[in-house]
């Protein structure tokens, strides 16, 4: 066999020697060069292909680096702004396609999908999310297989085998209803190790292997990283008009726990500080009920789950220069938004009529005109407003929330470490 040629090629003008027919993916990686992937796996030859997250321009043409090998003369771009937005909109488009509510996955932390999220500094999605009805498998021996996170890379049905050389998992159907089978029989001839092997090799948490729980904090792999950039909110030429007068607050929690508001309190003593900085308005934190006055900014936590929080949305709309989403349920639903997969005449009768604490006699779905009417499903805010800003986070960090405002609010220089940008 011929060994293969060194060869140089540049990666956003950086010079690189690698040997001929290297994949790309893992040369940018050897040389400490970040490509997003997803499908990609280095064990898998040829390569899938299937997610198309690696995109950039390779020779003037745009398409999946993970599918191609280097080659003398190579040119590679990958930072550029269009790029940049092509590889976050496939990412986008992957979450509003699942039904990924990370604060309760055990993969979270572990998970490549959530991972390119935080590294492509994903704040929402652009597209508006699908809450398709999706299976979960308890049929297999030693699985569980969470359809709702699959993001049919096809790396389980190429790797995952038998001793005798079989496929455990098949790729059934075509379009928006193309899903991954599983042979229950095949599965259960895997060992132990190899049913943990396919968790590992499966990017999302769409395979889990029971009485494997979630890693702690710290442990998984993603829990190392120190620096996220994020970029300023605020551009140059508008920090130019931004005043240091006092301004004025609004907050609310519409379909939320209260942990975004619990979040904004966090900063403790620096509460004191703010307060020479911000009238608070109309918000929790003061009780007071209604505007008094414009305002300059408005938080919102928490989607819209009845007609009282479509209301009070629009009206801060109204009364707020900028608003802002807060936090996953206002961003996308959240876990409020785990009920939009199921009937909402299906989730009244479980609530109460079929409740373990329903008492005999007592069957009663709770009407009254002076209660809000529940929606048909949550609504992310900009669904039903136009968002100016969104801080993700279940909760995000108080330091996050308040550094986000001072940009907006006084062009502030805005950067924020790792840990208080992730929040799994
Ligand atoms: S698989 Fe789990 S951790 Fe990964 S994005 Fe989906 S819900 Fe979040
Ligand atoms: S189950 Fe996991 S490995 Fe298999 S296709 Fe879905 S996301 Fe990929
Ligand atoms: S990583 Fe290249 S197409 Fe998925």
């Amino acid at each position: 066999m011929k060994t293969p040629r060194e060869i140089k090629l540049t990666i956003d003008g950086k010079e690189i020697t690698a040997l001929e027919g290297s994949n790309l993916v893992t040369v940018a990686q050897q040389n400490g060069i970040f490509i997003p992937s997803l499908c990609y796996y280095d064990h898998i030859d040829p390569p899938l292909g299937t997610c198309r997250v690696c995109t950039c321009n390779i020779d003037g043409k745009t398409g999946p680096a993970c599918m191609a090998k280097v080659k003398e003369g190579m040119e590679v771009e990958i930072e550029q702004e269009a790029l940049n937005d092509l590889r976050q909109a496939i990412v986008e488009m992957i979450f509003a396609e699942g039904n990924h509510f990370c604060p309760s996955c055990d993969k979270s932390g572990n998970c490549d999908l959530q991972h390119m999220g935080y590294e492509m500094g994903m704040t929402h999605s652009r597209f508006p999310h699908l809450f398709k009805e999706q299976l979960i498998d308890f049929g297999p021996k030693r699985m569980i297989i969470e359809h709702n996170r699959c993001v049919r890379c096809l790396r389980c049905v190429e790797e995952v085998k038998t001793k005798d050389g079989h496929r455990v998992f098949s790729f059934c159907n075509r379009g928006n209803k193309a899903m991954i089978g599983i042979d229950y029989e095949k599965e259960a001839e895997l060992t132990e190790t190899e049913a943990l092997n396919a968790m590992d090799l499966c990017p999302t948490g769409a395979i889990l292997v029971r009485g494997q729980n979630a890693l702690p904090f710290g442990d998984r792999r993603f829990d190392l990283k120190s620096v996220v950039k994020t970029p300023s909110l605020v551009k140059e030429e508008e920090k130019k008009q931004q005043h240091l007068e006092k301004k004025t607050i609004a907050t609310i929690s519409l379909a939320g726990c209260f942990g975004c508001h619990m979040s904004m309190l966090d900063i403790d003593l620096g509460l004191v500080d703010l307060i020479e900085l911000v009238d608070f308005n109309k918000s929790p934190l003061t009780d007071i009920k209604s505007f008094t006055k414009r305002c300059d900014i408005g938080l919102i936590e928490g989607g819209c789950c009845n007609s009282e929080n479509l209301e009070v949305l629009r009206e801060f709309r109204q009364k707020c220069d900028i608003l802002v989403a807060v936090g996953e349920c206002s961003i996308w639903g959240g876990l409020p938004a785990m009920r939009n997969m199921i009937p909402l005449e299906e989730c009244l009768e479980e609530a109460y009529l079929n409740s373990i604490t329903t008492e005999d006699g007592e069957y009663i779905v709770p009407y009254h005109e002076d209660l809000p009417k529940i929606l048909d499903k949550v609504y992310a805010c900009n669904e039903v407003v136009k968002i100016d800003y969104f801080i993700p986070g279940c909760p995000p960090s108080a330091n996050h929330i308040w550094k986000a405002v001072k940009n907006l609010l006084w062009g502030e220089q805005y950067s924020v470490l790792y840990p208080e940008f992730k929040y799994d």
